[in-house]
């Protein structure tokens, strides 16, 4: 359903204190183009499937690089980057997705906490590029778990303030917020708490942000409703108690899904007609629905499935 690319693992770095960097290259030539802010799917030897932004350079399109945190609360996803993956491997990933596209703005503010970073450097580069004004603050808690700062540090030079927090505090975003121009657009990727704080300091309409993790929300209690599947013709009922991504995946249409909390954009399906209760944290537009957290206003749901 959602196309996929054969690649080798050439290369698994170091990057910081655990975070690999891996470089992927296309076994059958060029990879799928992509623009700063994407990711893709990892499908990895273990059946998991996860979730990479890329932060390699687009114009390169034999190689993908994406960064890896070893998350002491992994599912298995990163331990097993960690671990078992060995340069050599072939590795089937996604097409490129974007949910954090950079629009255009005559000035940025890039804010990075840890991994976050990972988005915001082909975004930096494309501004820097682009020539407009941008600068990077990239927070840490010390040094060593800063992946690419030495990288950042010495292309971009003054344009880039690395926080290490432990010794020196959050970065005081306030003040940031008052040295920004009118029109300058603010992107943020980090843990939850730096982007909460993000959220209370730039204006919503200025403020892009990208989240690895569902924001705590609640909702009505799940009805059940009707999945009708137009291009097959068939109807599949979704009890309260089963998401609509487990009800397609049990009737035997295979919906892929990778982070099944909302966030990640794999499982995503187009909706014909129905009326969508959207739940996810990606901003489904409204003919697009996220069914691993989504459900249905409406009696029916109609998808092109
Ligand atoms: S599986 Fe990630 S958004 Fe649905």
């Amino acid at each position: 359903m959602h196309p996929t690319q054969q690649t080798t693992i050439e290369r698994i770095e170091r990057a910081a204190e655990d975070v690999v960097a891996l470089t992927l290259r296309g076994a059958a030539g060029p990879l799928a183009p992509w623009e700063p802010g994407a990711h893709i799917d990892l499908n990895l030897p273990n059946w998991l499937i996860r979730q990479y932004s890329l932060c390699g350079d687009p114009a390169d399109r034999d190689a993908y690089r994406v960064a890896v945190r070893l998350d002491p609360l992994s599912r298995g996803g990163s331990e097993y980057i960690h671990r078992f993956l060995r340069q050599g491997r072939t590795l089937t990933v996604s097409q490129p997705r974007n949910n954090f596209p950079l629009a255009p703005a005559p000035e940025y503010l890039f804010l990075a906490g840890g991994i976050g970073i990972t988005p915001l450097l082909p975004m930096l580069r494309a501004a820097t590029a682009a020539g407009r004004p941008a600068s990077l603050v990239y927070a840490g808690a010390t040094a060593e778990t800063m992946p690419f700062a030495d990288e950042l540090r010495s292309e971009y030079g003054d344009r880039v303030r690395i926080v290490a927090t432990k010794q020196q505090g959050r970065p005081d975003l306030a003040a940031l917020a008052a040295a920004l121009g009118p029109d300058a657009l603010v992107y943020c990727c980090g843990p939850a708490s730096m982007l909460a704080e993000a959220e209370a300091t730039f204006p919503a309409d200025r403020l892009h942000a990208e989240r690895f993790q569902p924001v705590a929300k609640e909702y009505g209690p799940a009805t059940p409703f009707e999945a009708v599947c137009a291009r097959s013709g068939r109807t599949v009922p979704v009890p309260a108690d089963e998401t609509l991504l487990d009800a397609l995946n049990h009737a035997g249409y295979p919906v892929p899904s990778g982070c099944r909390e909302g966030v990640c954009g794999s499982c995503e399906l187009t909706v014909l007609d129905g009326d969508p209760d959207h739940r996810d944290d990606i901003g489904a537009p409204t003919d697009r629905i996220f069914p691993c957290v989504s459900r249905s206003h409406s009696d029916r749901l109609t998808l092109n499935l």
